[in-house]
């Protein structure tokens, strides 16, 4: 079976934790637009919803289909994120800015009462750390920057480690924010967590690819069906 017939799998299987009344976050790529693309239908037969979409892409494809976008207030409860990602291990912790959404994807997740992450079973790792993990940085004195984001992955056991700007067609890639990406080829990431916080830390540094803790919810499309982990409490 297809990667795409299995994307679709679980963002069906997670439309149907959608309820009437509830505002949703809307994920980035190409799984969670699946997800928007099962929603428009049930949206235009009378299914009332509001949603907040993580990028301009999804934003787009959400107003195609009819749904209703709302911006949030200080009050704003966010009943449902429901996005994809490039990585998740057994603990349910993510990499995840492939798409380069990462630091408006973090605000919805960890805003929101539940996150649920949809992806085929290729996204399934023991450990994280193949894929490149995505780093959101200001785009002052960037170089800089980089500079000290490869001290922090030696000083965490990532010792001569491929560190890049993501490129675009026209140039360097800038997200929705207008901010630099870094692609970090880390290999292995054996404290996700500790990483992820040390890199925080540097000035300059806006957000990281590690969802640690975040996710409560993994739905993923397979050959048979769908496997859902839930986090343990
Ligand atoms: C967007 O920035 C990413 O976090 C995506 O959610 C992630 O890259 C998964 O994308 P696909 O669903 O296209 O694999």
């Amino acid at each position: 079976m297809s990667a795409e017939a299995k994307k679709h799998k679980a963002a069906a299987r997670a439309v149907e934790m959608v309820r009437a009344g509830m505002v949703l976050g809307l994920g980035t790529g190409s799984t969670a637009a699946h997800f928007v693309a099962a929603l428009g239908p049930l949206v235009r037969e009378g299914l009332s919803i509001q949603a907040i979409p993580t990028s301009e892409e999804t934003r787009k494809q959400a107003i195609n289909e009819g749904i209703e976008l709302i911006e949030p207030d200080e009050g704003t409860i966010i009943d449902l994120a429901v996005d994809g990602t490039d990585e998740v291990d057994g603990r349910l912790d993510l990499i995840k800015g492939g798409g380069g959404a990462l630091l408006r994807e973090k605000i919805i997740a960890e805003s929101a009462l539940r996150m649920v992450v949809i992806a085929d079973d290729s996204k399934k790792v023991a450990q994280l750390g193949a894929f490149p993990l995505p780093i959101e940085i200001d785009r002052f004195c960037w170089p800089l920057t980089v500079a000290h984001i490869r001290e922090v992955c030696d000083a965490h056991g990532l010792k001569n480690i491929d560190l890049s700007l993501r490129n675009s067609e026209s140039g360097a890639f800038r997200s929705d924010g207008g901010n630099y990406i870094i692609d970090v080829c880390c290999g292995r990431i054996p404290d996700a967590g500790a990483l992820h916080q040390a890199l925080l830390a540097i000035p300059g540094v806006i957000e990281t690819g590690l969802f640690v803790n975040i996710a409560q919810r993994i739905i993923l499309g397979t050959d048979d069906g769908v496997e859902i982990i839930e986090r343990s409490v």
